[in-house]
């Protein structure tokens, strides 16, 4: 092939042009959302008035329309833009925060993918160790807000799916959250269930000083309490009638411990809950070979929910149970 001779090419060249397409297009969604513009078009707008509503030049807006419609965001009717009825789902109880989470995730995803290939940033990472805007974005984005409507009816419709965790929290458990991140399952558990109690431990300060602020916000400080400390080494007079240990982020070489802690942790016949936010197929697909990369970066094994079933039960616990969900799936197991 002679330089500038695409012709052999061509397949692969196609395939990159839809791979731009995509990006192009998520990063439009993106814009629209982090700016309110697309907020503004739930109900028909014309151009000038969302060109005034947004601030923006009247031309630029007109485009931003025409391109939007492309990609079947908006809809257009009697010289007015509205949302179609399939991203207006977006827009209804705050999922549209979820989506923002997910495209920001994304944006830091991609170039930590990018940079796996620059020798000097070879191996692996403790994710706790990113710098503090990557954590907040990769940890949002497998986080629910707790300030949004949607999130409560997903942690309200999770547990209240699980009899075991339905009848703990129902009953104003004594929780405990290894991992917790920016908590928005401790949050959003708390502000469902009145006489929970919880406390939330993680190794990222910058993710703790977030989750005790937004704990203040909802009013909830008085249940809940947070602490930087690695997830092997907290301790608590009293015992918890629930764990929940977010092991999509626990490197390889700790994981033992921390479990042999969830163990001490617990009371006898107590609750311990394995969320698998990344669920991996064998063989990889696309998505959980492009997640296994990611974790492996962080030294994070990549497990099915049967692979941490039996490490849980290999720690000790009795009765590992998978509830597979729609996003993801979850692991139970008792303390003897
Ligand atoms: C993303 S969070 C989980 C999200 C959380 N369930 C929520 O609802 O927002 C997982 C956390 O595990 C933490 N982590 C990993 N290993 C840890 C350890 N040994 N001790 C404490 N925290 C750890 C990471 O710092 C990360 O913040």
């Amino acid at each position: 092939m002679r330089p500038g001779d695409t012709r052999a090419a061509g397949p692969a060249l196609t395939e990159i042009e839809a791979l731009r397409l995509d990006a192009e297009q998520a990063a439009l969604i993106l814009g629209g959302l982090d700016t309110g513009f697309l907020v503004r078009c739930v109900v028909p707008i014309t151009v000038p008035d969302l060109a005034e509503a947004t601030a923006l030049d009247f031309s630029q807006t007109g485009h931003l329309c025409t391109a939007l419609q492309a990609i079947g965001v908006l809809e257009e009717e009697n010289g007015r833009y509205r949302l179609t009825r399939h991203y207006a789902a977006l827009l209804t109880e705050g999922s549209d925060l979820h989506a923002l989470n997910v495209l920001h995730g994304s944006a830091v995803r991609q170039r930590l993918f990018t940079t796996m290939f620059w020798p000097a940033e070879a191996g692996p990472t403790a994710f706790w160790h990113l710098d503090r805007a990557d954590q907040q974005a990769l940890a949002s984005s497998v986080s629910v807000d707790p300030f949004a409507p949607y999130a409560r009816s997903a942690v309200e419709g999770l547990i209240e799916g699980i009899p075991p965790w339905r009848e703990a929290f129902g009953s104003g458990a004594r929780y405990l959250e290894l991992g917790c991140g920016l908590s928005g399952m401790l949050l959003t558990s708390a502000s469902i269930y009145p006489g929970l109690h919880g406390v939330g431990v993680d190794l990222s300060a910058s993710l703790i000083d977030i989750a005790r602020a937004r704990a203040v916000a909802l009013g909830l400080e008085r249940r809940l309490t947070f602490t930087v400390v690695d997830a092997a080494a907290f301790t608590d007079p009293e015992p918890f009638d629930v764990v929940l240990w977010s092991q999509d982020f626990f490197p390889a070489a700790g994981r033992k411990s921390v479990l042999a802690n969830a163990y001490s942790r617990l009371r006898p016949g107590g609750l311990l809950v394995a969320p698998v936010l990344v669920p991996m197929s064998r063989p990889h697909d696309i998505k959980s070979a492009l997640d296994t990369l990611l974790l492996q970066s962080w030294d994070v094994p990549s497990m099915t929910g049967a692979e941490v079933a039996a490490e849980v039960e290999a720690a000790g616990f009795t009765d590992a149970t998978i509830h597979p969900r729609p996003f993801h799936t979850v692991v139970f197991a008792h303390r003897p």
